[in-house]
């Protein structure tokens, strides 16, 4: 548990007009009490009031996880009998005395199972989001955290150079996605990963978010590989475009200008700027080159605990960067039916500029291909 964490949470509740907060199984829940739950058919609970006064609802079968780490928390534990939920939960409300409290959730986490057994135990509460206020602390990164990002880089990079040797022309993007994976756990990964790696090959490349299909490479592809790999909870998020033989010029144009974008993504970020405005530097690059239109998504998103958090890098985005907040810079260029560019690389703010955690080179890797 992150008494630290803890006591901020508490005391900013007030501020941001709260009585209680209720996390379920997730990224925050971890961040605050260092509990990895899956979001199962149990419900999980972690309550707190601005006193500082935390209980837990969790199933029986957990109870062992959090005596040790969570001593000071008040335990309510349920048996396997639906049934009985709740009344166990209701009692563990009781211990707040409230009769209509303002309670904040997590928008993205909480669901019906748990919400409906919190308006059985407080009839009268009111829900809103704690989204602004648990971001406000987990935005800015400590040096902690940092350092697991940048492991989870390393191990992340470590995988690609590994996996590179294997690819040849006729292997398929699911061969290389297996082998990525391989490879990512070889090199000390979570087995958690932040999702399953892309590798989209030729006309492929010119979806964002392809699946690793059967499609075997051919000559004149490019493949757009993108993946991460997890360390303590911390996941980082890469990508590299390879090319398998010569490209045509077309494609070797738009590798040029999304390097050049990602560059200047990465330069133009620093602390006392909008989040927006390191998207608008990137653009303006891609734009200029001609390939406006096909450069469909925001230049980047935060990272972290989540593979999407804040700050979200879009262009209308006045969020004021601060130091120790991370993010991806992953300009892309997608031409239909033909194939797709994306270098993405993982930042993060410092006292006056930004910092690359991802080092691997950006020069485009041709592969001879037999
Ligand atoms: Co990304």
């Amino acid at each position: 548990m992150n008494t630290s964490r803890i006591s901020l949470l508490a005391s900013l509740l007030k501020k941001y007009s709260l009585d209680l907060i209720v996390l379920n199984p997730g990224p925050s829940m971890f961040y605050f009490t260092g509990l990895q739950f899956h979001l199962m058919e149990r419900p999980t609970l972690f309550i707190l009031n601005s006193r500082g006064n935390a209980a837990m609802v969790l199933p029986e079968l957990e109870v062992l996880k959090i005596k040790t780490t969570l001593p000071e928390v008040d335990c309510f534990t349920y048996g396997d009998n639906p049934n009985s939920w709740s009344a166990v939960i209701k009692t563990a409300f009781t211990g707040y005395d409230l009769s209509a409290p303002q309670i904040g959730i997590e928008p993205n986490r909480m669901r019906y199972l748990e919400l409906n057994f919190i308006q059985q135990s407080l009839t009268e509460a009111q829900f809103s989001s704690a989204g602004p206020l648990i971001s406000s602390m987990r935005v800015q990164k400590e040096q902690s955290e940092i350092e697991s990002m940048r492991t989870a880089v390393n191990i992340a990079q470590q995988a690609l150079k590994n996996t590179l040797p294997l690819i040849k022309i006729g292997m398929s993007e699911k061969n290389i996605a297996g082998e990525l994976i391989i490879q990512m756990l070889k090199a000390g990964s979570d087995p958690e990963l932040p999702f399953p790696p892309i590798v989209s090959s030729g006309p492929n490349g010119a979806n964002p978010h392809a699946e690793p299909s059967d499609r075997k490479f051919q000559s004149g592809d490019t493949v757009v590989i993108d993946w991460g790999a997890s360390h303590k909870g911390y996941f980082s998020d890469l990508t590299r475009t390879i090319a398998i033989g010569p490209l045509d010029e077309e494609l070797r144009i738009i590798y040029e200008a999304v390097k050049n974008a990602n560059r200047a993504g990465r330069i133009s970020a620093k602390p006392g700027i909008p989040a927006g405005a390191v998207d608008r530097a990137g653009r303006k690059v891609i734009v200029d080159a001609g390939f406006g239109s096909q450069f469909t998504h925001r230049i980047g998103h935060g990272l972290g605990l989540e593979a999407h958090e804040e700050p979200y890098m879009f262009s209308e985005n006045e969020m004021i960067l601060r130091p120790g907040m991370t993010f991806t810079i992953e300009p892309g260029i997608y031409l239909p039916e033909k194939g797709g560019v994306r270098i993405e690389d993982d930042v993060v703010i410092t006292k006056d500029s930004c910092e690359s955690l991802s080092t691997m080179d950006r020069e485009l890797i041709t592969i001879s291909g037999n």
